[in-house]
């Protein structure tokens, strides 16, 4: 069996970027009958930079809701809250142990993360990719569906597990890699001109997957654009090769080309290829949209699909962490 792990943090509703970098990746591999998935609600990672409980309570409650709407089916993978396991963060502990200071400060996400919460640097974020270290490990997973953005917190995980293994002389973590079904891992640009689609990154940037037809449509027509082509066949600028992106994800490649060929000609119409970008993003983001009002007022069906889940994932956290603690010599009497 090939153990699959990932998570998603509470901080804010899900996006078109959670979704086809990653959500989307969670389904086809739980889909697989020789995977064994785990998917969670990474809540304590959220406390790193959000700290409002009533929100919380909400988010985490939406992220199920979306989980199961994006097709993840409780039949097939155990689908947990972080928090509802224990062995995670006395995992975390132990691994603290084998992770230095120095490369914790060298994170790129570390360094972003504190311009921007600069007066709240705490401990939290520093031992972050530790954390996510021992949520992967905790279930001696192999393959890790992730967005780009991801990618150094998967090889800090590698080098925490190759750590422990030379330190204790023993072949007991695999190495995980992060996956994606396509060559590359994706990131989904944002509306606003910017590289990444996130969820704080502001209302003008992201497409949130709850979201109803006329704000999609209103957020696609504000999105940033440029004066036009003024040359044939010239390269286009970051805001119109975002709008190229988004399309590659949701409308025809016929559409695609069409477009690409107006630019190409300089006959662009950015007000005609916007509506159609909507109207495509609404066809491919109304069923997920129904699924999470639908189940969103079901909360009783919720907590039982995580209480379930937590229950599974604590079964193989348990086996892992009494291994560790064995290997450690952290088992006296
Ligand atoms: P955000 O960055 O929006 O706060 P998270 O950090 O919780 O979202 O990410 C959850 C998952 O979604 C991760 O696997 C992450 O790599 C992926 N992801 C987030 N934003 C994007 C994006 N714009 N494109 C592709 N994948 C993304
Ligand atoms: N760091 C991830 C993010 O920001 C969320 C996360 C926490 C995660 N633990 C994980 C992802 C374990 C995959 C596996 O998106």
């Amino acid at each position: 069996m090939e153990i699959v792990v990932s998570g998603t943090r509470p901080t804010g509703i899900l996006h078109l970027g959670n979704y086809y970098g990653a959500v989307r990746n969670y389904v086809r591999l739980g889909d697989d009958p020789n995977v064994r998935g785990y998917f969670f609600i990474a809540d304590y990672h959220s406390l790193t930079t959000h700290n409002n409980p009533e929100e919380l309570k909400l988010l985490v409650k939406q992220t199920i809701a979306t989980y199961l709407a994006c097709g993840l089916d409780p039949e097939k993978v155990v689908i947990y809250v972080q928090s509802d396991v224990p062995e995670i963060p006395e995992l975390y502990l132990l691994l603290n142990m084998l992770a230095y200071k120095g490369e914790l400060e060298k994170v790129a996400t570390f360094k972003e993360k504190i311009k921007i919460h600069n007066e709240n640097i705490n401990a939290g974020l520093l031992t972050y990719p530790v954390l996510m270290a021992a949520d992967i490990i905790v279930h001696r997973a192999h393959k890790v569906p992730v967005g780009k953005d991801q990618e150094q917190h998967l090889e800090m995980t590698r080098n925490f597990a190759k750590r422990f293994n030379s330190r204790y002389d023993i072949d007991f973590f695999p190495e995980p890699i992060a996956y994606n079904f396509g060559d590359e891992l994706v990131k989904v640009p944002g509306l606003d001109g910017s590289t990444k689609m996130s969820k704080t990154g502001g209302e003008t940037n992201a497409i949130f997957l709850n979201e109803e037809p006329d704000a999609i449509l209103k957020k696609i027509k504000r999105a940033k654009t440029d004066a036009g082509p003024s040359e044939p066949n010239s390269e286009k600028p970051q805001e119109i090769q975002n709008l190229f992106a988004l399309m590659q994800i949701v409308s025809k490649p016929d559409t695609v080309s069409f477009y690409d060929q107006a630019w190409n000609t300089c006959t662009i119409r950015y007000g005609d290829m916007k509506k159609q970008l909507a109207e495509d993003m609404i066809t491919y983001l109304t069923p997920i949209r129904e699924k999470i009002n639908e189940l969103i007022r079901d909360e009783a069906y919720l907590g039982r699909i995580v209480k379930r889940g937590g229950e599974a994932a604590r079964e193989s956290a348990q086996k892992t962490v009494s291994e560790v603690r064995k290997i450690m010599g952290i088992n006296y009497f």
